[in-house]
């Protein structure tokens, strides 16, 4: 399916649908109220009625507004797939036309790569006409680059574990630095053991995959801003040995989400051509059992050279993380900022509900900025705040730091508190940390989301990078 921006003409051809997106207020005007009426129409969000006969269709919504805009056009994406007709055309202005792509791609998404016989869509291209495609034709690039990233995004999510494991994932990001002239470093469990991750290898041990560090980095000459990104890359947690119950290991191929959501936003980046240095790093590992696996009593010695008592292998996300952590911030000097992403925790799911980013960190104003960039950009995001006396639930009894709280209670920020360990000091207020246990994949549809990986994180990120002068 490919999507044309023209300037506005009606097509008349009987093989082109046109849709209509129409208010109940605009109904009552309509030229065709009578047989909208007879079929019941009245334009209630995100209802559909097709007129074959004048080969139009029309959806609902509810009031102008971004979201309204997107669920609606997502509505249309599934809808069309029957439809026999060749193309689809809608009008779109400056406020519509993000919105509308944003519907049509994320709502559209089809995650096909392992059924024998997906059904193929008729309608091979959309056009959307407007006033002056000069105008628009920048935000219309734009637009498709960032949900196509995320699309981009999902797609690694989607991908079964034993497909995509941490060895076929540095494969990925090593063509994804390839095919977008970004520097590419992936440390093997030898270069691990160099750099001291005993966090990360003691986690990765029981896999029959390699562990790997990536690092790719795209820098534009005359950069304005340092930017390090960091994932989470299990490419699959089955707890360890404290092994989680059948029914919430399944999923948990999604554990990645964290790492992909890095891999697209500096895809976007680089296509986008921002004048920003971008770093993505990422811990490819994949959490099992087995003879050699790490246990709960086991005392990690992490890179930061901080000791980690490991009460739960189930925590091991963190684990990870804090190695990664470190890592980055030797290998990006004076970052403006410090990203990770990461499917983290279950808390997270409690606290907020499945659909809202948890985000975490010590700078209010940066949290602020980060939380209009995502409404913004149409995504859910809410605060989880730090305080001291969580911080002290991490103590451990016979080393420097637990791998879990030893209170049932604020798991997501103990969790992101966990983490702050391994911040250094001078990068604190430069630091978020985004739980997106929830956000990154659903079983069921909502918003432009479809069953599978969202890629949670790619558009909210790229559109707060966007923002930065
Ligand atoms: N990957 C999970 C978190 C998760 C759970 C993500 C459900 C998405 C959906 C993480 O590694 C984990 O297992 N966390 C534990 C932490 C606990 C042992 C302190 C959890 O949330 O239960
Ligand atoms: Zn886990
Ligand atoms: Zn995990």
């Amino acid at each position: 399916m490919k999507i044309e921006l023209i300037n506005k003409e009606s097509i008349n051809d009987k093989k082109n649908l046109t849709l209509k997106l129409i208010t109940p207020q605009r109904l009552t005007k309509a030229k065709f109220k009578r047989t909208l009426d007879k079929a019941g129409f009245k334009a209630e969000q995100d209802t559909l009625c097709p007129m074959h006969g004048k080969s139009l269709l029309f959806c609902g919504l509810e009031e102008h507004s971004d979201e309204n805009i997107r669920t609606a056009a997502a509505t249309v994406a599934k809808a069309i797939k029957g439809f026999e007709y060749k193309t689809l055309s809608i009008a779109v202005d400056k406020t519509s036309l993000r919105p509308i792509i944003e519907g049509l791609i994320l709502g559209g998404y089809e995650f096909n790569t392992y059924k024998s016989n997906p059904k193929k869509m008729k309608i091979k291209k959309i056009y959307l006409s407007c006033d002056d495609v000069k105008e628009l034709g920048a935000l219309f690039e734009e637009t498709i680059v960032i949900a196509e990233a995320t699309c981009f995004t999902r797609d690694i999510v989607n991908t079964a574990p034993d497909d995509m494991h941490p060895e076929t994932l540095a494969k990925l990001a090593k063509k994804l630095a390839r095919d977008n002239k970004l520097e590419c470093n992936i440390l093997d469990e030898k270069a691990l053991k160099k750099e001291k991750c005993g966090a990360i290898l003691a986690v990765g041990r029981a896999s029959r995959h390699e562990s790997k560090l990536i690092h790719i980095a795209y820098k534009p000459q005359n950069a304005k801003k340092r930017i390090a990104l960091i994932g989470k890359g299990l490419t699959y947690d089955s707890g360890g040995l404290s092994l989680k119950p059948a029914a919430s290991m399944v999923t948990m191929k999604m554990d990645k989400a964290g790492a992909c959501a890095v891999l697209g936003i500096i895809k976007a980046v680089s296509e986008l051509k921002l004048d920003i240095e971008v770093h993505a790093f990422v811990g490819a590992v994949e959490n099992m059992i087995g003879g050699d696996a790490y246990k709960p009593d086991d005392v990690l010695v992490s890179r930061k050279g901080d000791t980690i008592e490991v009460r739960n292998t189930d925590a091991e996300g963190r684990l990870v993380l804090a190695d990664v952590l470190d890592y980055a911030q030797d290998k990006v000097k004076e970052p403006d900022y410090l990203f990770d992403f990461a499917t983290l925790t279950g808390a997270c799911m409690v606290a907020l509900g499945q659909y809202t980013t948890g985000v975490m960190g010590h700078s209010n104003r940066l949290r602020h900025n980060l939380s209009k960039a995502a409404g913004a950009a149409g995504e859910l995001t809410a605060s989880l705040p730090f305080n001291k006396h969580l911080k002290k639930q991490l103590k451990s009894e016979i080393a420097d730091i637990c791998n879990i709280s030893n209170k049932p209670y604020g798991g997501a920020i103990t969790a992101g508190l966990f983490l702050d360990n391994f911040i250094k000091d001078e990068n604190k207020e430069k630091w978020l940390h985004f739980d997106i246990a929830g956000s990154a994949y659903t079983e069921s549809p909502w918003d432009v989301n479809v069953h599978g990986a969202t890629g949670a994180g790619v558009r909210f990120m790229t559109q707060f990078l966007k923002s930065l002068k």
